[in-house]
C-alpha cells in the first residue's frame, strides 16, 4: 500500500510491530501477527466496520488450523488455537510435533501463519473496499455466550475468548 498509494500509508512505521513478535517479546501474550493485521484494519475503517473485521480476524484464528502456507514446503502438522494468545497457539503446535521451542519447525509455522493473517486480513479489506465484505462467519465460542449469560451481570469476567480453556468449567 505504501508503495502503490503512498499516503498515508507510507507513513507507518512498520519496525514497531517487530516487538509483538513471541506474543510480546517472549511474554506469549496475543499472538504478535494479530498486531500488525488489526493496527490495517483499524486505520482503513472506523465504527462498526472496524469492530466486524476485527472481531471476524480474532474468531478466524481461533478456529483456523495453522499454518496454511507451508514455508520451505515443510510439510507441518497443523493444529488450531482456539484462542488468540501466542502461548496457546504455539504451544498447541509444539505438543503436537514434540518439538522444543528453539526448533526450526517452530519458528517456520509462526512464519507461516502469519502470511495467513496477513492474506486474510488483506481478503477481507478488499472484500470491505468492494461492499461486498461478509462478517459473522466467524464468532466466538458458543460456550463464551452460554458463560456470559451470567458472568457479563456479575463481576470481574470480560472478553470473548473460549472461558473453558482456561476455566474449564469450575460449575461442573
Ligand atoms: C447460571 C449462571 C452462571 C453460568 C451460566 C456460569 N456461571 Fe460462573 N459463576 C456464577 C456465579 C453466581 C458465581 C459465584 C459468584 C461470583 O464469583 O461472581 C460464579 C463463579 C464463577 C467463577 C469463580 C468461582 C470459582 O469457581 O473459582 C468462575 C471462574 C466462573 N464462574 C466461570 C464460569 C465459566 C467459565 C462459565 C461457562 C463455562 C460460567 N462460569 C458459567 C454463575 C454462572
Ligand atoms: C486466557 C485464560 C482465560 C480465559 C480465556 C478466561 N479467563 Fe477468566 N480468568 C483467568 C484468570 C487467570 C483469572 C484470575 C485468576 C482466577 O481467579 O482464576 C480469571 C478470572 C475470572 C473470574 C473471577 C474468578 C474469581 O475467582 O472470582 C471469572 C468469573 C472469570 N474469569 C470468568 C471467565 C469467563 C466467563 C470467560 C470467558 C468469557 C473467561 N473467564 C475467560 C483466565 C482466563
Amino acid at each position: 500500500m505504501a508503495e502503490v498509494v503512498g499516503y498515508p500509508f507510507n507513513q507507518i512505521p512498520t519496525e514497531g510491530f517487530s516487538a509483538f513478535k513471541s506474543g510480546v517479546h517472549g511474554w506469549g501474550s496475543i499472538c504478535g501477527a494479530l498486531v500488525p493485521a488489526i493496527y490495517a484494519i483499524n486505520v482503513v475503517a472506523e465504527g462498526d466496520d472496524q469492530v466486524k473485521m476485527i472481531n471476524e480476524l480474532m474468531a478466524w484464528y481461533k478456529d483456523t488450523p495453522f499454518p496454511i502456507y507451508q514455508p520451505k514446503g515443510m510439510n507441518l502438522p497443523t493444529t488450531v488455537a482456539d484462542s488468540s494468545l501466542c502461548h496457546v497457539s504455539v504451544t498447541k503446535f509444539m505438543q503436537a510435533m514434540n518439538i522444543p521451542r528453539d526448533a526450526p519447525e517452530r519458528k517456520e509455522r509462526c512464519g507461516g501463519l502469519t502470511a495467513d493473517v496477513a492474506k486474510f486480513t488483506v481478503a477481507m479489506l478488499n472484500d470491505f473496499a468492494d461492499k461486498k465484505l461478509a462478517t459473522g462467519v466467524f464468532k466466538p465460542s458458543a460456550v463464551v455466550g452460554e458463560c456470559m449469560a451470567c458472568h457479563s451481570k456479575l463481576e470481574w469476567a470480560h472478553g470473548k475468548e473460549t472461558c473453558t480453556s482456561c476455566h474449564g468449567d469450575p460449575h461442573k
